[in-house]
C-alpha cells in the first residue's frame, strides 16, 4: 500500500463531513429565521393594523373568509388564528436559538409550554374556519383536506413533544420539537413555494388565479409539510450515523435547498406582504 493511497483529501475526512453537515444546517436555519421574521413582521403590520383599526375592507381584501357580519364564533376564530399566527412564528425561532435553549433555559420551557399550546389553538382555529366557511376558504376540497392533515400532524406533534419534555427524555423530545417547527411552517412553506414558482415564471402556471385550484397547487399543498418532514427525518439519520459521502451530499442538498427557500422568501415579500403592508 503507498502513502498515497492512506492519505485521504481534507474534505473526505469525517470531522469536514460533521463541520459540512452542521454549517448546512445552520445555513438553513439563518433562511428561515429571516423569512420567517419578515412573515411575523408582515402579520404584525398588515393584520394587527386592520384588527385594531377595524379596517374590516382591507382585511376581506386579502382574506376572503375574513370578518363575515354576524357569524360571531368565526369571527373569533379568525382573530385569534391571526393574533397567534405572530406569535407562535417569533415563538417557534426563538425555541430554536441555541443560547436561549443553554443560557436561559427557563424561558426555554415557558416559550415551549405556549408554543405548544397556541400550536394546539391554531390548528383548531384553522379547522374550524376551514368547517364552518368552507365554501369561502379558498384551496377548494384538496386544499382543505390537505391543510386540516398539516393541522391534524401539528396536534399529534405538539402532543408527542410535549409528553417527552415532561418525562424528561430530551433526545426524543428534541426530535418532536424539530418535527412539531417542520409542521407549524407548513403554511410558511406554501406561500414561500407559491411565491417561488410564481418568481421563476413570472405568471401564473399550472394553476387557475381565480379558482385558485390546479395541479400545480395540488402538489404544493401536499408537499409543503410531506417534503420538509422527510428531509428532516433524512437529515437526522445521516447526522447520527450517516458516512462522510451521505453527510456531504445531505450537505450539498440543504444548501440547495436554503438557496430555493431564499428565492420564495426574495419573492414572497416583494410579491405578498410588503404590497400588503
Ligand atoms: C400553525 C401555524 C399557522 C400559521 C402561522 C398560520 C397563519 C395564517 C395567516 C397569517 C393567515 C392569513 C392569510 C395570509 O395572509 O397568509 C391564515 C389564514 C388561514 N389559516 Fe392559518 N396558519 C397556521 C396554521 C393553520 C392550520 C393548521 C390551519 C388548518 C387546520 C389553518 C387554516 C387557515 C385558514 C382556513 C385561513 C383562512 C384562509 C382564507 O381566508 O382563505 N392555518 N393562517
Amino acid at each position: 500500500m503507498t502513502l498515497q493511497s492512506t492519505i485521504s483529501p481534507w474534505w473526505k475526512s469525517p470531522y469536514f463531513a460533521e463541520k459540512a453537515v452542521d454549517g448546512a444546517a445552520k445555513f438553513w436555519f439563518s433562511t428561515i429565521l429571516i423569512g420567517q421574521a419578515i412573515f411575523s413582521y408582515y402579520i404584525v403590520a398588515f393584520y394587527y393594523t386592520a384588527i385594531l383599526t377595524n379596517d374590516i375592507a382591507g382585511l376581506n381584501k386579502v382574506m376572503p373568509a375574513g370578518h363575515i357580519e354576524g357569524d360571531y364564533w368565526g369571527n373569533i376564530a379568525v382573530m385569534g388564528h391571526i393574533i397567534f399566527a405572530a406569535i407562535i412564528t417569533i415563538g417557534g425561532l426563538m425555541q430554536l436559538l441555541p443560547f436561549i435553549r443553554s443560557k436561559i433555559p427557563a424561558l426555554h420551557r415557558w416559550t415551549g409550554r405556549l408554543y405548544v399550546l397556541i400550536a394546539i389553538i391554531m390548528s383548531l382555529s384553522g379547522a374550524f374556519m376551514i368547517i364552518t366557511r368552507y365554501d369561502k376558504v379558498i384551496g377548494g376540497l384538496i386544499g382543505h383536506t390537505s391543510i386540516m392533515i398539516n393541522g391534524a400532524i401539528i396536534l399529534v406533534c405538539a402532543v408527542m413533544a410535549f409528553k417527552f419534555a415532561r418525562q424528561k427524555k430530551f433526545v426524543k423530545h428534541r426530535i418532536w420539537a424539530l418535527r412539531l417547527f417542520i409542521a407549524v411552517s407548513g403554511v410558511w412553506f406554501f406561500r414561500i413555494g407559491f411565491m417561488a414558482w410564481l418568481s421563476i415564471h413570472g405568471k401564473p402556471v399550472g394553476f387557475d388565479p381565480v379558482s385558485f385550484s390546479g395541479p400545480f397547487l395540488t402538489v404544493l399543498y401536499m408537499m409543503v409539510y410531506i417534503m420538509p418532514l422527510a428531509f428532516l427525518e433524512v437529515y437526522l439519520r445521516v447526522k447520527a450515523r450517516g458516512s462522510v459521502s451521505q453527510k456531504l451530499s445531505t450537505s450539498i442538498g440543504v444548501i440547495l435547498l436554503s438557496f430555493i427557500l431564499i428565492g420564495g422568501v426574495f419573492g414572497a415579500t416583494m410579491g405578498m406582504w410588503l404590497p400588503r403592508i
